[in-house]
This record gives C-alpha cells, structure tokens and sequence, in this order.
C-alpha cells in the first residue's frame, strides 16, 4: 500500500518581529498588551519585509524542508501551495516558487481555503500520491497576512502574522506493516452559508470574531472525533496535536479535548500569531527540529478558517 510520509519540514518567518506594544504604537492602536495576550495569547508576531513575496517566503520555508528530506530540489514532481495572500491572482503563487526553487517539471498549483488551507493542500497530494500520480510532492503554507489587514480595526489587525511552512510528502510502500508511517486520512469540510463572518471584503480581512469563535470549537471537536473514528484510534493513542494557531483558547480546548497535557500540544500563536495557512506546516517544523516529535509518534492536526472550511489530518510520523 502507497502513503504519503512526511519525509521533511520546513519554515520560514520574516526577520521582524514586533511585540503587541510596539504594534499598537506603529500602527497607534486603542488596545493594550493585556487585552491581545489575555484573549488571544498572542505577543508577538512576524511582518514580512516591503518587497519579501509570499513566494520568498515558501521558498525558504520549501528549502529547510528538501534539506530535512535530504532531496533535491530536481526531484519534486509538485508543489501544492495554500495562501489566502497569493502574489498575484497568477501565475499562481507555487509557480512562482516552482521558478525559484529551479524546478522545471511536474505541476504547481495554489489552494485556496484560507486557515485550513494546508489541512485541504495535505489532503489533496496526499489523494494524488496515493492514486500514483507523484511520489515527492512539496505541500506548503504560506501568508503575507499583514498586507490585507484593516490597521483602523483592532478587532482583526492584532490577531495575524506573516510566514510560511512547508513539508514534504513522499510515496512510501508501506507493504502490510501494521503501523505504517505517513498521512493516515484527512478530512476536509466546507460550509459556504457561513461565507459572511470571516471573509476578505474590498481587499480586507473583516470577520465577526465571536461568532467564528463559536463555530471554531464545535467544528474543530466534530473534525477531530471523525479523524479518530476514521483510524479506528482513542484519544489516548494521540501524541501531539498540532493545531491552527488562531486563539490559545481554542487550542487549550481542543488539548482538553484529547486528553492531552499541555506539553503535548503544540503553541507558536504567542510568538507567531495566526499566519493562517501557514501555522501548521510552521508548528511542525519547530517541533520537529527541535526533537519533539519523533519518528513513529501519532500527530493530530486540525484546522478553521473562512468560507467556513475546516478540517483535521491524522499523520504518524
Ligand atoms: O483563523 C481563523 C479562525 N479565527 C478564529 O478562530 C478567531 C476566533 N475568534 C476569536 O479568537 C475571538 O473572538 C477574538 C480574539 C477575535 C475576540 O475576542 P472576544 O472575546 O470574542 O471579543 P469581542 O470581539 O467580543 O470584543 C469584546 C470587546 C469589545 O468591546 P465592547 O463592545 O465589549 O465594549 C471590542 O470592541 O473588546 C473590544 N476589542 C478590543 N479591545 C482592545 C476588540 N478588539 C480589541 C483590541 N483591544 N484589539
């Protein structure tokens, strides 16, 4: 049997970094640290640079992931890009990265499904490896999320930041070992009713935060529930879950959820923020690379964002 295995992860953050101070004074903001921190448990987050792309960006974050890999650029077959902050309508924003990375076969193409966007690009290469259509696939997330902030409305220009993530997947014949390694099943979901809540209007983000709050963790829980039936697994054979960074408290109540210890779940959103498609891939990476998660450990993954789309990845590493 063919599986998708996370062979590398990568990221990528802008080298600025500012504190929620030091953007309410930027931008002379009427909020306060205590206001961010307590709702959100964001503190800082990264903007990218005048002139850094959101391609600049997942090239870098694709880089770090082909060198974990230990492959060359010259064998990626595809490169499925989420964003919700593409360079251009197109060409789109993985053939620009196509283009920088030196890959000049296969196919690229962007995804667009903003914060569950890399749980929807996973889902899809996942499907096409599988089915023997390719066998490395570059699978990113990458935003430049500040470029379509409102800075006049602080209900939304505090909660986001810029950077990408990437990871390769790579086919796998896993024969019939009993636990195989790789992407175990997604499952993906959209609700096109909810469109008005969360959307990008006159080329900015405008969203009604409670009520994306209230759909955030019953769609989350239903999302994380189907993923575990799916497999057949408890809660308990969960060892990390791995969460779209939007709001601590979400993500503390998704924790409970499972079962798992603080320290079993993975938080960037403090340093971070919400760098929408690009805070899985992002989460991963860090704790890949700094020893957290290991081979053959169970990874949950779950993710919500405009339209509504939502969904969840089960992945054993
Ligand atoms: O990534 C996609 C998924 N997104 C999410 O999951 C986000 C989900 N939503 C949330 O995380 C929360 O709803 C927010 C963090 C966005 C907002 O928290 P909240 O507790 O729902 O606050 P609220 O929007 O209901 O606003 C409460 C108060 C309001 O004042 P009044 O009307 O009670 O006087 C706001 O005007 O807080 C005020 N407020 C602020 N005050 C200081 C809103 N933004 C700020 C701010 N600083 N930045």
């Amino acid at each position: 049997m063919i599986r998708a295995v996370i062979a590398g992860t990568g990221g990528y953050l802008p080298a600025r970094s500012l504190t929620n101070d030091e953007l309410a004074a930027e931008f002379n903001l009427d909020t306060s640290d205590a206001w961010i921190s307590e709702r959100t448990g964001i503190r800082r987050r990264h903007m990218a640079a005048p002139g850094e792309s959101t391609a600049d960006m997942a090239t870098a974050a694709c880089r770090a992931a082909l060198a974990q890999a230990g492959a060359e650029a010259s064998e990626v077959d595809a490169i499925i890009l989420a964003t919700a902050t593409p360079d251009s309508a197109f060409p789109s924003t993985a053939t620009r990265v196509q283009e920088k990375l030196g890959v000049t076969r296969g196919f690229s193409f962007d995804i667009s499904a903003a914060c569950t966007g890399f749980i929807y690009a996973v889902g899809v290469a996942d499907s096409m490896i599988r089915a023997g259509n390719c066998r490395n696939v570059l699978v990113v997330g990458a935003e430049a999320f500040t470029r379509i902030l409102d800075w006049t409305d602080r209900g939304t220009c505090v909660l986001f930041g810029d950077g990408a993530g990437a990871v390769l997947l790579r086919a796998e014949d896993a024969g019939c070992a009993p636990n195989p390694r790789g992407i175990l099943s997604t499952h993906l979901h959209s609700d096109g009713r909810h469109g008005d809540i969360l959307q990008v209007e006159g080329g900015l983000v405008r969203m009604a935060g409670r009520e994306v709050f209230r759909h955030a963790v019953s769609k989350l829980a239903s999302a994380v529930d189907e993923a575990l039936a799916a497999n057949g697994l408890a809660k308990s054979d969960v060892q990390w879950l791995v969460p779209h960074q939007a709001n601590l408290r979400i993500i503390d109540a998704m924790g409970r959820k499972l079962g798992l210890p603080p320290e079993r779940v993975v938080v960037t959103v403090d340093r971070h923020a919400n760098t929408s498609a690009a805070s899985i891939p992002l989460a991963l990476a860090e704790a890949v690379r700094d020893g957290r998660i290991k081979a053959g450990d169970m990874v949950l993954m779950e993710a919500i964002g405009g339209g509504l789309t939502w969904g969840a990845a089960l992945a054993r590493f």
